[in-house]
């Protein structure tokens, strides 16, 4: 499926970014791994870097094959640190690396970014999703965080409802589209990684445990990484500003209650 293609994948070094990783191989592809942590696996093309600031972003692009076919934005932070670094991370950064490798990505190639069911408010929070993804570039998240009147709890679904906006405006943004550039997200409920005992922290385990009981079980990065490395395929390739939900039908129990069916 992914046979010659050079696929980039951040967050490769844990839980979905590993899976995808390996499965990519799998499957054919060359991978060029980033992550601020090194892979427990020795990683052919590892990149270390950090993509929650510019210099992090620019210093990671610097090292990037000069063309490669997609881009798969896993990395992402829980929000335990609070909302100013997990926009840099979710979003902003996720964004200004995006935007930085697009010349690099070529003509007819993919974006998947990996957002989250949590983002499922992206809808009624749209005021706010424009003016905070209509901040250009990397901005001062702080400024922005006050701009918007935002508290520090909210951090993670907000930098994945932002993510979810962007992603069906960069489908159309003439950066990608103007060379064929699909831009997708996958979306999944909980999943089984490091990354779910840092959402009980600050979810706590009511909501997940709901969560996962809607659904019957939490998710593996085995169920994540095959809709991932779809959307990067050419199978994939009138798919474009979607945002896959792959959580064992999560998100259509939540429409049932929030839309009364
Ligand atoms: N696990 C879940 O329940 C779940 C649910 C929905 C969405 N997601 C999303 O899936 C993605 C992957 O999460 P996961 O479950 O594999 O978590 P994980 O913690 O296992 O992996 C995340 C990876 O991102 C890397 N990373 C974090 N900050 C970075 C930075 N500044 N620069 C470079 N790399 C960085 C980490 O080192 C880690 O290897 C995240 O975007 C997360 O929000 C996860």
């Amino acid at each position: 499926m992914l046979y010659g293609k050079t696929v980039v994948i951040t967050g490769v070094s844990a839980g979905i970014g590993a899976r995808t990783a390996e499965l990519a191989v799998s499957l054919g592809a060359d991978v060029v791994g980033i992550d601020i942590n090194e892979p427990k696996d020795h990683c052919a093309g590892f990149i270390k870097g950090d993509l929650s600031h510019p210099e992090g972003i620019s210093a990671v692009v610097r090292q990037l094959p000069t063309r490669f076919d997609a881009l798969l934005n896993v990395a992402g932070i829980s929000g335990k640190v609070g909302a100013e670094a997990t926009l840099a991370v979710n979003f902003y950064g996720l964004r200004a690396f995006a935007e930085a490798c697009a010349p690099s990505i070529r003509e007819g190639g993919a974006v998947i970014s990996v957002a989250s069911v949590a983002g499922y408010g992206w809808r009624a929070n749209i005021e706010r999703a424009k003016a905070m993804v209509g901040e250009p570039g990397f901005p001062d998240i702080k400024a922005v965080m006050q701009k918007n009147g935002i508290p520090n709890e909210i951090g993670y679904p907000l930098s994945k409802e932002l993510l979810i906006l962007w992603t069906q405006k960069a489908a159309h943004a003439p950066l990608f589209k103007d060379r064929g550039i699909r831009v997708n997200a996958v979306s999944p409920g909980p999943v089984d990684t490091t990354i779910l005992k840092e959402f009980r922290a600050v979810l706590g385990d009511q909501k997940v445990d709901s969560d996962i009981v809607r659904v019957g079980r939490a998710a593996t990065a085995s169920d994540i990484a095959p809709v991932i490395l779809f959307l990067a395929s050419d199978g994939a390739r009138w798919i474009n500003g979607a945002n896959i939900s792959n959580d064992g039908g999560l998100e259509a129990s939540i429409n049932a209650e929030v839309l009364g069916f």
